[in-house]
């Protein structure tokens, strides 16, 4: 029985998705072709793309065989260029997998270097990005390596943590490839939902959906505040698919210039209190209630009356804590599914499973901010997270991520109600 015969008629998990294997080189190299057999055997279609080393660990005939497609090793490849150019197989990856990742690999990564076929390869996709370290324990342990990973992490890349046991060198430590079925789990998790948890226009049917959105004003006095840069397109994207998704809505929107979505009910604030007291009245009706609001952590601690003048040398601002809105939804009883958004500069995936945590989210989606990013732009990335799964959402429009996260609650909400 050949490999396409055996792996080729199965229907799985990851049917039709489009996986991308970089293999670097080292030992667990040859665990790479046990992880395409697996990843095809759920029914994901997987090109192979090897480094030079790898291909001293295992041969081209082997990933070949496993694949049912040519092996890419060379970026000078004539022949495979004229079939599909390397840009095109970017594209084409829903998702990129490293396994197993070098320290070398995540060197190169980390640094956005495009030396060989794999790292223009993973430089020229905007696909998810999952590295599966493997490596001698010194190797991983050292100050340079542990460098590249958080700064990796810090971009958004998921990086895995290798298993701790017997090395191949024969030392015992952290560095061996995780097992190839944990792989596929993962790289299950990180792609956006399939064809049958799509988008349709009867999820939310009967449902009622409270979305915060926008910045919330903090006065200092009657004319000057401080604010954020949300702009609303997120929680705004987000309440039009809730509605297209069939579901009555309302938005507690903060200041923002947009105009409101047709057929969505619009409650205007401008504090954090406001926002407070406007979402725990209409929550109580709530089956959903998304946070997509950037409130501001404190406010003031007193408003000055009329706009007091300029004053010689500097100015003290006293500050307390705003209520946190959406731990206090999380803490009502009942209470609706409750989708937390966390906007983070760095280490994402720390900060959003601790905030599900710590706020008793239901779920919550992760988008890293800064410049150009996450706050006042078209696009983003969202990278959600809820007890025992994950997924990644884009890059896309924030419309076109809206719509998958709505049907992404709209199935949990279903599954919650089933248990
Ligand atoms: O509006 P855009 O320009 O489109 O930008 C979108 C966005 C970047 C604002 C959005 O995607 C986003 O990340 N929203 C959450 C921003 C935020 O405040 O994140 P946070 O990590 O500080 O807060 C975590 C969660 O707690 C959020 O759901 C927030 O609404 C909520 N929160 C925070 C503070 C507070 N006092 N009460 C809250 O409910």
């Amino acid at each position: 029985m050949t490999a396409d015969e055996e792996c080729g008629e199965r229907r799985g998990r990851l049917d039709g998705r489009r996986v991308l294997l970089v293999v670097a080189g080292g030992i667990a190299a040859y665990k790479a072709a046990e992880l395409v057999r697996k990843l095809r055997g759920e029914g994901a279609e997987v090109r192979v793309a090897a480094t030079a080393g790898a291909l001293r660990f295992v041969g081209v005939a082997t990933f070949q065989a496993l694949s049912g497609h040519r092996v890419r090793h060379d970026l000078w490849d004539e022949e495979a260029e004229a079939a599909m150019g390397h840009i095109e197989l970017a594209r084409w990856a829903e998702i990129v997998v490293a396994a197993p990742a070098s320290a070398h690999l995540l060197a190169r990564f980390a640094h956005g270097l495009a030396d060989d076929l794999p790292t223009t390869l993973v430089l020229a996709s905007e696909a998810p990005l999952l590295l599966v370290p493997a490596m001698n324990r010194v190797m991983w342990l050292h100050p340079a390596t542990q460098a590249n990973v958080a700064h990796l992490r810090a971009r958004g890349v998921t990086v895995l943590e290798p298993d701790v046991g017997e090395q191949a060198c024969g030392e015992h430590g952290p560095g061996r490839l995780p097992e190839p079925a944990l792989i596929v789990e993962r790289v299950q998790a990180l792609l956006a939902p399939g064809p049958g948890e799509r988008f349709s226009a009867d999820l939310l049917a009967g449902r009622r959906v409270v979305v915060s959105a926008g910045p919330t004003r903090e006065p200092l006095d009657e004319v000057r505040y401080i604010g954020n840069r949300s702009s609303g397109r997120m929680g705004y994207a987000v309440a039009t698919a809730a509605l297209r998704a069939g579901a009555e809505v309302v938005v507690v929107s903060g200041p923002v210039g947009l105009p409101p979505p047709e057929g969505v009910r619009v409650r205007r604030v401008e504090t954090a209190l406001e926002m407070r007291e406007a979402v725990l009245d209409e929550v109580r009706a709530a089956d959903v209630f998304m946070a997509v609001a950037a409130v501001a952590d404190y406010r003031p601690a007193r408003r000055a009356a009329g706009k007091p003048a300029k004053t010689a040398g500097g100015l003290r601002l006293e500050l307390v804590p705003n209520p946190d809105i959406v731990a206090e939804v999380a803490a009502l009883d009942p209470r609706p599914f409750v989708v937390g958004f966390a906007a983070e500069a760095d280490d994402l995936e720390a900060h959003c499973r601790n905030k599900l945590e710590r706020k008793g989210l239901d779920m919550i989606a992760g988008n890293l901010v800064g410049p150009g990013r996450g706050f006042d732009v078209e696009d983003n990335t969202l990278h959600v997270f809820w007890a025992g799964g994950e997924v990644r959402l884009g890059p896309g429009a924030k419309t076109a991520l809206a719509r998958d996260l709505v049907a992404l609650v709209a199935r949990r909400l279903a599954e919650r109600r089933r248990r």
